[in-house]
């Protein structure tokens, strides 16, 4: 999914600056076994294990994995695909920040988080709800329709109701659930730019480098007057959080 580990800790960190509150809801126990779905350069698994668990981290892209490995020498990372995962030992909590809604079908992942859980345990996950980002991609569809293109969202924003439904189906009971805006500023003048750049590249694939600036810039004007204030960018980020057990 990312392959450039340097620029998403550079200038995408506040996706785990947010993450740090999800990993005081985990509340790793001491000797407990984690799975950090989706580690990304491996921040968050660092933190849960800094609680004495101990942590696996999978990512899909292997880049990011590469990453993991060279800052977090103890803990434990491998190139893994959501859909598609098994662990002999079963884990007493899956963690997921920022990662589900990449992942689709949403079924098969949940079946693999279901099925890696031991009796009792926990999965800890926060995605992109329903409205999420949806002021960045509208305007993004819609200039990309302009000029010919009709890509496939590479995003998966469930309703509350629809993913808790989801989970309870994969056989997990859900113990808390909650859909809530978090408007994120974007830093620097060029926050929106780099946004799109590093999240949005899969929607832009047919566009030539010479298209993709004006593209960049027609986006960033058609979103200024929601998006842009307050001293800077701000990305329309709606989270679902959601907390359930296997029993
Ligand atoms: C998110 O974390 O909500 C997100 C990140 C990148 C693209 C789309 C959504």
């Amino acid at each position: 999914m990312f392959q450039d580990p340097k620029r998403y800790q550079a200038k995408h960190h506040y996706v785990t600056a947010a993450g740090a509150d999800l990993v005081e809801i985990l509340a790793a126990q001491v000797g407990e076994r984690v799975l950090d779905l989706g580690c990304g350069t491996g921040q968050l698994s660092a933190q849960i294990a800094a609680a004495g668990a101990e942590v696996v981290g999978i990512d899909l892209s292997a880049e990011m994995i590469e990453a993991a490995r060279e800052q977090f020498l103890g803990l434990s990372f491998a190139v893994g695909d959501a859909r598609d995962f098994s662990f002999t030992e079963p884990f007493d909590a899956v963690f997921s920040n920022a990662t589900l809604h990449w992942v689709k079908p949403p079924e098969e992942a949940l079946a693999c988080i279901a099925a890696c859980l031991g009796q009792g345990g926990r999965f800890v996950a926060e995605l992109g709800g329903a409205r999420n980002v949806a002021t960045i991609s509208r305007a993004l569809i819609d200039q990309l329709a302009d000029r010919g293109l009709h890509p496939q969202s590479p995003w998966y924003f469930p309703r509350l109701g629809e993913y808790t439904r989801l989970v309870e189906q994969a056989g997990l009971r859900v113990a808390y659930a909650s859909h809530f805006p978090r408007p994120t500023l974007l830093e620097g003048e060029s926050g929106l730019r780099d946004w799109m750049e590093m999240f949005a590249k899969t929607l832009t694939k047919g566009v030539s480098p010479s298209m993709l600036e004006e593209l960049w810039k027609a986006v960033e004007n058609a979103v200024r007057p929601a998006l842009y204030g307050d001293g800077g960018w701000h990305a329309d980020y709606w989270r679902l959080r959601v907390v359930a057990y296997k029993e």
